[in-house]
């Protein structure tokens, strides 16, 4: 699980005990702690403290940002910044986006500042550009609603784009999300090369429209789901249903082969025990 961003427990104490909940009620949980690429070491750092997490999320938001009247105007020093980050904290840091998706290029320079894991946060899910445009009413700022890379394309770029790399570049750990509502699309992310998936606005509708019962509901159905189809696909770990073969068609097709993704590599591969 991981925890919203950091910056108002960081800022005011009193919220701090919102965040430390996720550790109190978890204590054994995979956690992970949230703040800006942009935050100083020393913030990452007490972000990561705070929760007692097992890895920081750096977030990138700049669509959000822009969008937001109070938001940040300038991002130089970013890159220097999270590798600053990445020798500070001891424990691994995951770069991701938010919902805008990132590209092959830029998993290889994240990779290659010391980031030990992407969530891609592709297009297609929760979009701030939209949420911020409703409060901001900026409507000159409106195409950015469609900005971005969407999940399936920036897990292609991000997966392929690392396994094509020399190994000291390349991410050791992806995740995949932006818009991840069903179980099908959960063993489609995994299929194209994600170690995990990530959900937040599904599970956020379920629990505000249909309570904490049917949340819980629905997350032991992806469960059983999951199960049924790797039964099907004759997959017993994440790392078989990577070897599927996958049959990519249509637009992803066409935006693969100008990117130099070798879709055949994907529909002719072969499982090694079949
Ligand atoms: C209500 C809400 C708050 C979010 N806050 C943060 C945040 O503080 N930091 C962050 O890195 N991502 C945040 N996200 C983005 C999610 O981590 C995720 O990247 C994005 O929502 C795409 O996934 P989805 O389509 O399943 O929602 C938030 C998402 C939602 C829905």
């Amino acid at each position: 699980m991981a925890v919203g961003s950091q910056t108002a427990g960081l800022n005011r104490q009193a919220l701090a005990g919102t965040y430390k909940v996720a550790r109190e009620v978890n204590p054994q949980g995979f956690l992970l702690a949230n703040v800006s690429a942009g935050v100083k070491p020393e913030l990452a750092l007490a972000a990561v403290e705070m929760i007692e997490a097992d890895a920081l999320q750096l977030h990138l938001n700049g669509v959000q940002e822009l969008t937001m009247d109070e938001g940040d105007r300038t991002f130089q020093g970013w890159a220097e910044n999270i590798e600053k980050i990445c020798q500070f904290v001891p424990v691994p840091v995951i770069v991701k986006e938010v919902g805008n998706g990132i590209s092959r290029e830029m998993a290889a320079q994240l990779a290659g500042l010391g980031v030990k894991g992407i969530d891609t946060g592709g297009s297609g899910g929760t979009n701030f550009a939209t949420i911020e445009l409703s409060r901001s009413k900026r409507e000159n700022l409106a195409f950015l609603r469609s900005w971005g890379i969407s999940s399936a394309l920036s897990l292609l770029e991000v997966s392929a784009g690392t396994l094509n790399l020399k190994q000291a570049t390349s991410v050791p750990l992806i995740i995949a999300s932006g818009g991840i509502t069903h179980s099908t699309q959960i063993v489609k992310a995994l299929a194209l090369g994600a170690d995990a998936v990530g959900i937040a606005g599904s599970f956020l509708r379920e629990l505000i429209n249909n309570g904490e019962k049917a949340l819980r509901e629905k997350i032991n159905h992806l469960s059983e789901e999951l199960k049924v189809m790797m039964l099907l696909l004759g997959a017993q770990n994440i790392a078989e249903i990577r070897e599927v073969p996958v049959v990519i068609t249509g637009f992803t097709r066409e935006w693969c082969e100008q990117r130099g993704i070798d879709v055949k590599k994907y529909a002719q591969r072969k499982r090694e025990n079949c």
